[in-house]
């Protein structure tokens, strides 16, 4: 969603007649978009802000704003930890930067945008990292609040798009070559409910379904207790929406699951990725996992380990708990100490990636449909690409078969990657 928010600011800042820099030294105006979610992500910002200082030290006129989730986070409190910050700009807001920069130009100084908003507008002008694949919010906010988490906080609650404005960008993308397209949401699978329409995931799939010219569906990123089975047999029927899907776990351990208000227990995860496999056996199956939530004693923790083994994830993004400022987590007892948290998220990563490198080693001789991206930036007489199952594919052949969808053989498999061959 970030990545998608920076294209829209990105496509605002073109139509007002800025053009990319290619270096900091040479912008006139700096915009950090920037993350909340964890602790790291945050620090990372002060220490980029701490960099700009010295470029604005050596001209002064330089401007330097900053959106996203810190700066609805921390508001008008960045100005006084960051005096050389001139603007904030709320993730709920980016309409507002053509204004916010007519105001600076007219010498107005500190200018905060942030607060709750209604939905936001469609945006016609996103200036897309590429023009094969896009991304499409279909849902903005989150109203779970899991324990631990400070989205609903700086995206508020969650506020779907309707359907019709969805198939029309859906149906312009394509017209204009987009191939693929992926739908965002924080809990993209709870799409509609606030709309009060019976319109869910499911249908929306099976409308985009039959975008004449669309070759491609995703969406990221699901939520386990929102997985019916009307959204598996779509996932299975819809011949475009791909064999993938990103179900963040967190935890292994019931107890911890309860603790982090997540809404399922291991065993309802397990039946659902039974259902899953069964009704699409070809399915790849990507998660989320927090190690060191508070009070996860080694039980917990080896119930995580004990079931990501048996589940056999393709892939996962594995975190450090990470207290956040408002989440009820951050104020419960038994916070876990850094070194404990360390050991085991690296003992996590150990079994976890042997098994994503089995899993890609099992593919090796199997037919996949290969979507081309880009030529393999490292090495010229290559390109490469993504499965339908997301996973990315390197193979001899020019850029010329860049947006071409090959039949690829698949010869070499590594933790990251799979080798392929064109058939
Ligand atoms: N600490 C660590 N990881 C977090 N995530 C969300 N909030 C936190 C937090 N406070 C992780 C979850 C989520 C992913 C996007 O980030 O695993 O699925
Ligand atoms: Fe955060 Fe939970 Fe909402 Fe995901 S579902 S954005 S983890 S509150």
């Amino acid at each position: 969603m970030n990545e998608y928010d920076s294209e829209v600011m990105a496509g605002i800042l073109k139509r007002e007649g800025y053009a990319l820099a290619k270096v900091a030294e040479e912008a006139e105006l700096v915009l950090l978009n920037t993350c909340s979610v964890r602790q790291h992500a945050e620090d990372k910002v002060f220490s980029k802000l701490g960099e700009l200082k010295r470029l604005k030290d050596k001209q002064p006129e330089m401007k330097i704003g900053v959106a996203g989730c810190l700066a609805e986070r921390m508001k008008e409190e960045l100005f006084v930890q960051i005096p050389h910050l001139d603007f904030i700009l709320g993730p709920s807001h980016i309409k507002n930067l053509p204004e916010i920069l007519k105001n600076i130009e007219d010498g107005k100084k500190k200018i905060a945008v942030t607060g709750e908003a209604q939905l936001p507008q469609v945006e016609k002008e996103v200036l897309r990292q590429n023009n094969l694949s896009a991304y499409l919010p279909i849902t903005f906010g989150c109203s779970h609040f899991c324990s631990y988490c400070i989205v609903p906080y700086v995206r508020g609650g969650q506020r779907s798009k309707g359907m019709e404005v969805i198939l029309k960008e859906a149906e312009e993308l394509t017209k204009r070559g987009y191939k693929e397209i992926i739908l965002l949401g924080q809990q993209v699978n709870a799409y509609g409910q606030d709309l009060g329409n019976q319109i869910n995931l499911a249908f929306l799939l099976r409308e985009l379904d039959v975008i004449e010219g669309l070759e491609r569906i995703r969406f990221i990123t699901a939520h386990p207790s929102k997985i019916d089975n009307g959204l598996i047999e779509a996932m299975s029927e819809c011949q475009r929406v791909c064999e993938h899907i990103h179900l963040p776990l967190q935890s292994g351990s019931d107890e911890v699951l309860g603790r982090m208000e997540r809404g399922y227990t291991r065993d309802e995860y397990l039946e659902i990725i039974k259902k899953l496999r069964q009704t699409i056996p070809e399915i790849s199956i990507t998660t989320d996992i927090i190690v060191g939530f508070p009070g996860e004693n080694s039980t917990d923790f080896e119930a995580t380990l004990e079931l990501i083994s048996q589940i056999r994830f393709d892939g996962a993004f594995m975190f450090k708990y990470s207290p956040r400022p408002e989440t009820k987590a951050a104020t419960l007892p038994n916070q876990i100490e850094e070194e404990v948290k360390r050991e085991r998220l690296s003992r996590l990563i150990e079994v976890q990636n042997r098994i994503t490198k089995e899993k890609n080693r099992e593919l090796v001789g199997q037919k996949e449909e290969v979507l081309v991206t880009s030529s393999n930036p490292k090495i010229p007489t290559e390109i490469m690409g993504k499965t339908r199952t997301n996973k990315v594919v390197f193979l001899e052949g020019s850029q010329d078969l860049v947006g071409e969808l090959l039949e690829v053989e698949i010869i070499s498999s590594s933790t990251w990657h799979l080798k392929g061959k064109k058939r």
